[in-house]
């Protein structure tokens, strides 16, 4: 961990990349409040750092002044004021060549010199583990920031948890409970695809709390003859119907996660695994079945009380880190503390769910089966 005595700040800089997460705009406004009591001026930059990269597509600015004005009344709101993009990495930026191809070049140093012609001092910058990886080459090529975690997926590693997971959690279960009544209604078997990436935490977390029959994780590669013998087993015991959550990271024994698209420069969308789970059941048992699929419903709307406290603290957190001296650290929660780690510590290792996790044999012990 970098503690050095640094200048004084005058200016800092906030960036929010990466897919959006509720909470993002409670770590800004506890950003800039924090900011301002120590006398800093404080500045936002326009989805990730295009703000920097393209000024020609912000013609009223891509990097705007943060009052307290500009903050006020935004804890409670989902998406991010700032905006956000998982597209253009200052490492890998796709420039498009007349022949219809894209080559990737590293516009890095050009983002860090950005930074100094708008003699800004520090950096507080809000991702996931694409944007900690460009914050730990900006700051090895000398720039002062501070990261703070965020994704609804609950996979980065080194803090017990990310703000976003508990709201899209939230959500994934009201919606298991309301498809429960229909799914029982109709005796249908009720497939709902959960986001998380490579990651089970949102299907895992969601399919207990929701009180589903099947949960399918990326963790736990599935056997679709068990899914079956399960809907078999519930119809024999007088129960005709089925909930199975599933991780769109899921996959069956031996086989390959779901794509949708690959993308130069971002990270392959997942997606589809639903569908085919839904497909096979019907196939295999004959029963009727129903795909849904939540998707970005699980990103968008008002930060639950824990996300937006968690937000709130990270934020927090990253103004005294970066007034301690700190540089190059992330914010992370060991309960019930916040703390600094290294932002090269957590990068390069997903946190997946251990297979060995109470909360997996939780679910075993309810019944609960995962397909192996
Ligand atoms: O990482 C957050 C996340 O919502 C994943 O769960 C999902 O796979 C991905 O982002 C979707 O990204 P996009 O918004 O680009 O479709």
């Amino acid at each position: 961990m970098t503690k050095t005595s640094y200048p004084p700040i005058h200016r800092v800089a906030i960036s929010t990349g990466g897919g959006d997460a509720p909470g993002l705009n409670a770590v800004i406004r506890a950003v800039v409040l924090s900011a301002l009591k120590r006398g800093w001026e404080v500045y936002g930059i326009r989805d990730g750092f295009n703000g920097l990269l393209l000024p020609e597509q912000y013609p009223e600015g891509g990097v705007i002044r943060l009052t307290r004005e500009t903050v006020r009344g935004i804890t409670h709101l989902g998406g991010t004021i700032l905006g956000t993009s998982n597209r253009n990495s200052p490492l890998h930026y796709p420039i498009h060549l007349p022949d219809g191809t894209i080559e990737e070049v590293d516009r890095s140093d050009e983002l860090v010199r950005a930074f100094r012609l708008h003699h800004i001092d520090a950096l507080i910058t809000i991702g996931g583990d694409g944007s900690l990886a460009i914050a730990n080459v900006l700051a090895q090529k000398g720039l002062r920031l501070v990261a703070v975690p965020k994704t609804i997926d609950n996979d980065l590693n080194k803090t017990d948890v990310t703000f976003g997971f508990d709201t899209a959690v939230g959500f994934a279960v009201e919606s298991i409970d309301r498809l429960h009544s229909t799914a029982a209604s109709h005796g249908r078997v009720m497939v709902v695809e959960v986001m998380g990436r490579y990651a089970g935490w949102i299907a895992l977390h969601s399919g207990v709390a929701g009180s589903a029959d099947v949960i399918l994780i990326p963790e736990i590669p599935y056997d679709i003859n068990k899914v079956v013998e399960k809907v078999h087993q519930r119809d024999e015991q007088g129960s005709h119907f089925t909930i199975v959550v599933v991780a769109e990271g899921a996959k069956p024994i031996g086989g390959e996660v779901s794509v949708l698209e690959k993308q130069s420069g971002r990270a392959e969308r997942l997606g589809g695994i639903g569908e085919k789970v839904a497909a096979e059941i019907t196939a295999i048992s004959g029963k009727e079945t129903r795909v849904v699929v939540l998707g970005h419903l699980l990103r968008g709307g008002t930060p639950t009380a824990f996300d937006r406290l968690i937000a709130l603290r990270f934020g927090a957190a990253a103004v005294r880190a970066l007034e301690d001296g700190q540089a190059g650290v992330m914010i992370a929660l060991e309960p019930p503390n916040v703390k600094y780690v290294p932002i090269s510590e957590a990068l390069g290792k997903m946190k997946t769910v251990p297979l060995d996790s109470d909360i997996v044999y939780t679910a075993r012990d309810l019944g609960v089966i995962f397909g192996d």
